[in-house]
């Protein structure tokens, strides 16, 4: 697995996944076209040792074939605090590449000095409940009806983890 750096070009890409309706089902995006993508792409960095940012983003590469996202967002310096996001492709889920990518993004986070990372899963996202607790990340509270999904306002479990 290689992470490269997020870039405007991976927008129609990262556009397509979010259009998965195994996606949708769980995630509260915002309503967001490729060139509103592109736009957040060039507003982020990949280089957490600049502490300019309050996104990082790469892109998941397997077998030279892009699958997935990671982030570090919503990055607190003066907290040394952040939320981590995950998406991995629908044709490349199920093989444990949210688990190994996410991984390697909090070890990055902890050692650029990170104390705390933080996740948000919807209540009933059952894979990626199971991620961030493969990650060893614990249950910290839950956040009512905090999600606007189809299927009406859901909670929202907050995890997180320590350095
Ligand atoms: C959720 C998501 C990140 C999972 O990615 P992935 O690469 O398939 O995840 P992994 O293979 O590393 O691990 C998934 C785990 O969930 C389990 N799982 C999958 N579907 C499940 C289900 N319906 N119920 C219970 N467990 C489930 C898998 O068995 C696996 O656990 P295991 O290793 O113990 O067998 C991916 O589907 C995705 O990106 N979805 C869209 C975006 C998203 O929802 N991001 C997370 C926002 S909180």
């Amino acid at each position: 697995m290689e992470f490269v750096p997020a870039h405007e070009s991976h927008a129609r890409l990262w556009h397509s996944w979010r259009q998965d309706r195994s996606a949708i089902e769980f995630n509260p995006f915002e309503v967001q076209d490729h060139v509103q993508l592109a736009s957040r792409l060039r507003s982020c960095s990949s280089d957490l040792s600049n502490r300019a940012y309050k996104e990082y983003r790469w892109f998941v590469v397997v077998k030279e074939k892009t699958v997935g996202t990671i982030a570090l967002s919503r990055v607190d310096w003066l907290k040394s605090e952040a939320y981590l996001s995950y998406h991995i492709a629908a044709a490349a889920s199920g093989q444990g590449l949210a688990t190994e990518a996410a991984a390697a993004i909090c070890e990055r986070g902890f050692a650029s000095d990170l104390q705390r990372i933080r996740a948000t899963v919807a209540c009933g996202h059952l894979a990626s409940i199971r991620v961030i607790e493969k990650l060893n990340f614990s249950y910290a509270e839950t956040l009512t009806r905090h999600f606007e999904l189809p299927q009406g306002k859901v909670d929202v479990l907050v995890y997180e983890r320590m350095r």
